[in-house]
């Protein structure tokens, strides 16, 4: 009989913590629907006392699913664990996770305290929560770097003071794949009551081996796993959940997740799409390029016998070469089924209508309408409520010419124009809506890319700009790609403070 790994998803806890990628509460319940359709065991709905709108995703996501267990992260701090409980009280099966640091880092330089005296909050914290659920999670952070006669120390406890589960992050993602495996291996050894508590892994990608410590981590004892879809999270990132669930299918390790593989491809594609936040061409499993075999050698081997370069068969993640094709043509009905497939139900005929009108003004552009572009469509409309709206937009450029641009704005209603001329049609386009916008604000990043392959495709830009001293981010896509450009921006100013 094999083992179950229980699959903990942080997508919007430490996944959503990347700059420039917050949900809203709509499309946090949109993405928890499709993990609880993945299959996941426990979804991490957010960290409640950070911020009400974290407190609230917290509350509506309880509210919306059913099977998964929800849990809420805090600190060691009896506050947090109060607004934690109260923000679970919709679970149907709720946790919370609480913990502390535990390397000497943390404890000198974050803590300014002892090994003892972090002993003892972590019991307290555990002892606190369990007050409020029987399902009480406890992470030591900074495990990764944290003395390992130490750890099974705090480890033990906390198992005594109640906890279900023990958390050890590779919080910089510093460890070596050999070195995390034996970490969890000295605690399966050394701990006593360990059988108590499932172990659990949770890796960042600082030197790219998340996966590579996870696995480990599970091979020698783990039973839980920490993972967010496309690997995202802060910096590097986290353990990728396509990738983990992907190796127990492939290797028969005896170790199986409830993971439903074929709903990979669409939940990756949503949580790309909400988030803004393009996944690389060339990731495993979920990438654009993951089954696309190019070279003649290959192609023609995997004629002859397609298992001679592949080994995964793509319809195992869900991704179908027979999908329909939608262009001009289509209706309605073809454009709800396909965002149904992709994991995007639209229950609304208004809403959808609003989506079909903007998918016709696409494929009035282009011959078909690609999933990612119809994704696109279907994100939230970060507009709706902007109180800066690009009027229109219009960009001489050639060869020999200097680019100018016009540019007409509403702003709360009344309308507003400026023209400029630029060093391309960009610098044009921004430098006349700073003839409107007359504020100090400078771009720190700018990324275009374009959805696909082809030369009519939406582009989907990304900027970063800054205005007295904090960085906003900012999302546009159009088929044109200046006017994209100018929609970030725009993005980006809409979110200023003050
Ligand atoms: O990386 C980490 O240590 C964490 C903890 C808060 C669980 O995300
Ligand atoms: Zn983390």
């Amino acid at each position: 009989m094999s083992d179950r790994l229980y699959i903990f998803d942080t997508t919007l806890r430490d996944g959503e913590q990347v700059p420039g990628c917050q949900l809203n509460t709509i499309e946090k319940i949109q993405v928890a629907k499709q993990l609880e359709q993945l299959g996941v065991d426990v979804i991490e709905a957010g960290f409640p006392i950070s911020s009400p709108g974290d407190f609230n995703s917290v509350v509506e996501i309880s509210k919306a699913v059913t099977w998964p267990v929800i849990c809420a992260l805090t600190r060691a701090k009896e506050k947090d664990i109060d607004c934690a409980a109260e923000s679970l009280k919709y679970a149907k099966r709720k946790r919370i996770h609480t913990g502390i640091g535990t390397s000497d880092y943390h404890i000198k330089y974050k803590f300014n305290s002892t090994r003892e005296a972090i002993l003892q909050e972590a019991v307290d914290a555990v002892k606190y929560a369990k007050k409020y659920v029987e399902d009480v999670e406890f992470y030591a952070e900074d495990a990764g770097r944290t003395d390992n006669e130490y750890l099974a120390r705090v480890v033990e406890a906390v198992i005594k003071a109640g906890a279900t589960v023990v958390n050890i992050p590779d919080t910089t993602g510093y460890c070596l794949p050999e070195e995390y495996g034996a970490k969890i291996k000295y605690l399966m050894e050394h701990v006593d009551g360990i059988d108590k508590a499932i172990i659990s892994t949770h890796c960042h990608n600082d030197l790219g081996l998340a996966t590579a410590n996870t696995l480990s981590g599970v091979l020698n004892g783990a039973r839980q796993v920490e993972v967010t879809i496309n690997g995202i999270g802060e910096r590097a990132g986290n353990t990728s959940e396509e990738e983990i669930a992907m190796i127990l299918k492939c290797h028969k390790l005896g170790i199986d997740t409830n993971i439903n593989t074929r709903k990979i491809s669409g939940i990756s594609r949503l949580v790309s799409s909400l988030m803004n936040m393009p996944v690389q061409p060339n990731k495993a499993i979920v990438g654009r390029n993951a089954f696309a075999h190019s070279s003649g050698i290959h192609q023609d081997g995997v004629l002859k016998n397609v298992q001679t370069y592949e080994i995964i068969d793509p319809k195992e993640i869900g991704l179908d070469d027979n999908s329909i094709i939608l262009t001009a043509r289509s209706g309605r009905a073809a454009l709800k089924y396909r965002l149904g497939v992709l994991g995007v139900k639209i229950e609304d005929e208004d809403h959808l209508n609003e989506i079909y009108q903007k998918f016709l003004k696409v494929a009035d552009r282009k011959k078909e309408v690609t999933d990612d572009d119809i994704l696109v469509l279907a994100g939230a409309d970060r507009s709706a409520n902007h109180h800066i709206k690009l009027d229109y937009l219009q960009v001489t450029s050639g060869v020999g010419l200097r680019p100018v641009a016009s540019l007409g704005l509403d702003i709360a209603g009344e309308k507003f124009e400026a023209c400029a001329s630029g060093n391309g049609p960009v610098d044009a386009a921004v430098k006349a809506l700073k003839n409107i916008i007359k504020k100090e604000m400078t771009l720190k990043e700018f990324t275009i890319q374009a959805i696909s392959k082809g030369s009519d495709d939406l582009g989907k830009v990304h900027m970063q700009v800054e205005y007295k001293g904090h960085n906003y981010y900012g999302f546009g896509a159009n088929t044109d790609i200046i006017a994209a450009s100018v929609e970030a921006y725009i993005d980006c100013i809409n979110k200023f403070r003050n």
